[in-house]
C-alpha cells in the first residue's frame, strides 16, 4: 500500500513544501528512508518505529520505504517524524488517504509517542496557508505560532495518538485561536523601562533621538558608570510600535531560531545584547543547521554591543557587510538564502582599559596604551557609526537635583514625525531611513545652499575629514532637519551633525 502525507521544511526564513510518501510491500522486513536526508532525518526511522510501537500499533514484518521529496532539497531537523509516522499508518490502512489531503503535518516524536516542539512552525504554517492548505497539525507547544496565521485551521497535538484521532475525525477539536489585538495592547502596556528614569544626559538623549529617527548606528564612549548601558537599554522604547507585518517577519526569525518560548508572536522591538565572547557564527548566523544570528534576532530593533573593544576583532568585522545590506546571506550546499537584519547598531565602550581617560586624575594609562585600546576599533568599523557621543559622568547634583525627565512616549512622538518625513520623501525607492542614503542619493536629497556649503567645507578642512565622514554628516543633518519637519537643511542642522562627528575625531584623530 502506498500513501502520501504533506509536510514542510524551513529554507531561510520561508518554508518549502515536502511530501512524505510511504510504501509498504512484501519482502525482507526493512525500514528504509530516502530523499537527500541529513543524519538526524535518517534517525527518524528509529524514533518512528519505537513511537508507533509504544502508541500501540503493530508494524508488520514487511518492507517499508519512505521517500521525502523534492529530491533536490536537503531535509534537516526532526520535524518529519510525525508526518512519516502518519504516512506509515495510512499505508497500513489505519487512516484513509483522503484524511491527509490539504493537511500539513510537522512534529518531532519521542520514543513514548509524544510530540515535541520543532523550530520554524510559524513560517511553515504561513506558507501552508499561502499554498491553499486547509489545516495544519503541529506540536502542542508550538500552537500559538500556528494560531496567529489567519485563513488556515491549526491544531496543536501532544501525542501521535492525538494526531491520529484528529485526522480520522474521531475526536472533534476546536482550532487554535488567539486574540492579536490583546497581544499587541499588552506589549505596549507592560514595559518597565523608560527614558524618564535617566537623569540629565541631555546631549546623549538628544543624539539617541536623532539616531533612532534616521536609524543611524551610534557609538557611546565614556567612563564606567556614566549610564551608557542604561541609555542603550531604553532605545527600543522610543522606536515606533511594531506593525503587524514587521512583527510577523520578526516572529518567523524567532520561530526558526527556536526562541518563541510558547509566545504566539514577537510584538516588541528586540534589544539584543550578546556578550563579547560570542562566536562569529552566533553573531551573524549560519552553522551546520543554519540559524539566524544575533544581528537577525535584532531585526527591527537594537543590536547592542557593550564593551565593543572586547569583542573578537573578526566577529565585529564580519558584521560590517550585513549592517550595510540589512541582511545576512547564508550560502550552503549549492543553495543560498538571506536572513533579514535591519537593525540599529548601538555600541558602548570605555576610552581606555581603566575606563577613565582623558581624566588624568583617575587614569594613568600611557598614551600608547590608550591608543592601542582605541585601535581595536578599526577605521572601517568606526565609519559604520554615523553618530558618536560621549557619555559624561554625572555629578550628584545632576542625578538628584534635576526636575522631571521627558518620558519615552514623548520622545517617540517626535521620532515618529521624523520617520514619516522620510517615508514620504523616499516613497517607492526602497529607502526608508536617512542612514540608507548613498553618495548619489545624498546629492539629491541633502542639497545645501552656499552658506551651509561653506560651513561644511570649513569643518572639512579644520577637522581633516574623510569623504565618508562628509557623507555621514549630511545624512545626520538630514535627520536633524526631519525632526524639525524642515525640508531644507540649515547651518544649525549641519553644525549639530558636525558635533557628532568631532567626538570620534577627538579620540581617534591624529
Ligand atoms: N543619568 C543617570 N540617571 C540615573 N541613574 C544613572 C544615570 N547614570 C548612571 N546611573 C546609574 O548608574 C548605574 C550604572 O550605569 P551604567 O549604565 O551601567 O553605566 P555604564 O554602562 O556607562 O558603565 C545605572 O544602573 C544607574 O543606576
Ligand atoms: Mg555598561
Ligand atoms: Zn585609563
Amino acid at each position: 500500500m502506498f500513501s502520501k502525507a504533506y509536510s514542510a521544511a524551513v529554507h531561510g526564513i520561508d518554508a518549502v513544501m515536502i511530501s512524505v510518501e510511504a510504501d509498504i510491500s512484501d519482502g525482507l522486513p526493512i525500514f528504509d528512508m530516502v530523499g537527500y536526508l541529513a543524519s538526524e532525518v535518517k534517525e527518524a526511522r528509529e524514533r518512528v518505529r519505537i513511537a508507533l510501537k509504544n502508541a500501540g500499533y503493530h508494524i508488520p514484518a514487511k518492507r517499508i520505504t519512505v521517500n521525502l521529496s523534492p529530491a533536490d532539497i536537503r531535509k534537516e531537523g526532526t520535524a518529519f517524524d510525525l508526518p512519516v509516522a502518519i504516512a506509515i499508518l495510512t499505508a497500513l490502512g489505519h487512516l484513509p488517504q483522503e484524511d491527509l489531503k490539504g493537511t500539513l503535518i510537522v512534529g518531532e516524536l519521542s520514543l513514548n509517542g509524544n510530540v515535541n516542539k520543532v523550530n520554524g512552525v510559524l513560517p511553515i504554517v504561513y506558507e501552508a496557508k499561502e499554498r491553499g492548505y486547509e489545516r495544519c497539525i503541529i506540536p502542542k507547544e508550538n500552537a500559538g505560532e500556528g494560531a496567529v496565521v489567519s485563513g488556515i485551521r491549526t491544531y496543536g497535538v501532544a501525542s501521535l495518538s492525538e494526531a491520529v484521532e484528529l485526522l480520522s475525525g474521531r475526536a472533534s477539536r476546536k482550532e487554535e485561536a488567539i486574540d492579536l489585538d490583546t497581544l499587541f495592547e499588552q506589549a505596549n502596556q507592560e514595559d518597565g523601562m523608560d527614558f524618564c528614569e535617566v537623569a540629565g544626559q541631555r546631549a546623549a538623549k538628544r543624539a539617541i533621538e536623532i539616531a533612532v529617527s534616521g536609524l543611524h548606528n551610534i557609538l557611546m564612549i565614556g567612563p564606567p558608570g556614566s549610564g551608557k548601558t542604561m541609555l542603550a537599554k531604553r532605545i527600543p522604547t522610543i522606536m515606533p510600535e511594531l506593525s503587524f507585518e514587521e512583527s510577523m517577519e520578526l516572529s518567523k526569525i524567532y520561530s526558526i531560531a527556536g526562541l518563541m518560548n510558547q509566545q504566539a508572536l514577537i510584538v516588541r522591538r528586540p534589544f539584543r545584547s550578546p556578550h563579547h565572547t560570542i562566536t562569529t557564527t552566533a553573531l551573524i548566523g549560519g552553522g551546520r543547521i543554519p540559524k539566524p544570528g544575533e544581528i537577525s534576532l535584532a531585526h527591527h530593533g537594537v543590536l547592542f554591543l557593550d564593551e565593543l573593544p572586547e569583542f573578537q576583532k573578526n566577529a565585529i568585522e564580519v558584521l560590517r557587510q550585513p549592517l550595510e545590506e540589512k541582511a545576512v546571506t547564508v550560502a550552503r550546499l549549492g543553495a543560498s538564502y538571506q536572513y533579514p537584519a535591519s537593525c540599529m547598531l548601538v555600541a558602548a565602550m570605555n576610552p581606555c582599559s581603566c575606563g577613565y581617560y582623558p581624566d588624568r586624575n583617575r587614569c594613568d594609562c600611557s598614551i600608547n596604551m590608550v591608543k592601542r585600546y582605541l585601535g581595536r576599533i578599526s577605521q572601517p568599523l568606526l565609519d559604520r557609526f554615523d553618530i558618536c557621543i560621549e557619555a559624561l559622568q554625572m555629578n550628584y547634583q545632576d542625578l538628584h537635583g534635576g526636575g522631571p525627565q521627558e518620558s519615552s512616549q514623548e520622545i517617540r512622538k517626535r521620532v515618529e514625525i521624523a520617520r514619516q518625513m522620510q517615508l514620504e520623501r523616499y516613497r517607492g525607492q526602497k529607502i526608508y531611513f536617512n542612514s540608507q542614503l548613498t553618495p548619489k542619493t545624498i546629492k539629491k536629497y541633502c542639497r545645501l545652499n552656499s552658506a551651509e556649503q561653506s560651513l561644511l567645507e570649513e569643518a572639512f578642512v579644520k577637522l581633516n575629514l574623510s569623504a565618508r565622514a562628509y557623507h555621514r554628516i549630511l545624512k545626520v543633518a538630514r535627520t536633524i532637519a526631519d525632526l524639525e519637519q524642515s525640508e531644507r537643511i540649515t547651518s544649525k542642522h549641519i553644525s549639530e551633525a558636525i558635533c557628532y562627528r568631532s567626538i570620534d575625531q577627538k579620540y581617534w584623530g591624529e
